[in-house]
């Protein structure tokens, strides 16, 4: 039979739609009169940027890129590789990367240096969660959720091995 983790509640749905509502205000007051670029990471990100961009009183244009890292289901390996790169021309665009949660910071310092190179005329990173005690390459947030402790989290595009991405609420798995 799969693995049954128990799963502790972490944060609600309700905490999570604040969240969204606070960042939506942040990005809407820095980009006014802008038409940014957000770019969504692949797969985890999905159901939190859908929820940002129905708060943003903006005309976001939306792209996705997608990463690999061939790690286990709780470790990327730190080898990180793009999937799916950016379809829509970033040269010169105001990006912003929406992230689902910034762990040892190894797979978002690759994407950021990935998009540089492409000359976006600005680039911050949008991530729903922090988890800052496991950093390993210094990353700048400049709008974060949350910071979570050191615990595997799922629920709100977060999966364990592709479970759970469904939950409406955030989750802890318990060892
Ligand atoms: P990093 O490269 O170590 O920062 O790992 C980042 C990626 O690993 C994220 O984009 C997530 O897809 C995944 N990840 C890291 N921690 C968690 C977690 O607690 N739950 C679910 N996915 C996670
Ligand atoms: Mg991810």
């Amino acid at each position: 039979m799969a693995f049954q983790p128990q799963l502790k509640i972490l944060i609600s749905r309700d905490d999570i739609a604040k969240a969204v509502d606070r960042l939506a205000c942040e990005i809407q007051r820095d980009y006014q009169g802008k038409q940014p670029l957000l770019i969504g990471v692949l797969k985890g990100s999905f159901v939190f940027m859908a929820d940002l961009i129905r708060q943003l009183d903006l005309p976001p244009e939306l792209d996705f890129v997608r990463l690999s890292s061939y790690g286990s289901a709780r470790e990327s390996s730190g080898k990180v590789r793009v999937v799916q790169g950016v379809k829509t021309s970033i040269k010169g665009r105001d990006v912003l990367v929406v992230e689902d949660i910034v762990d040892t910071g190894t797979t978002i310092s690759f994407l950021l240096d990935y998009l540089k190179k492409k000359k976006p005329a600005s680039l911050k990173l949008c991530a729903l969660a922090d988890k800052p005690s496991r950093r390993r390459v210094p990353v700048p947030i400049d709008y974060c959720g949350f910071s979570v402790p050191d615990k595997f989290v799922v629920g709100y595009g977060l999966d364990y091995d592709e479970r759970f991405r469904n939950l409406p609420d955030i989750y802890v798995i318990e060892d």
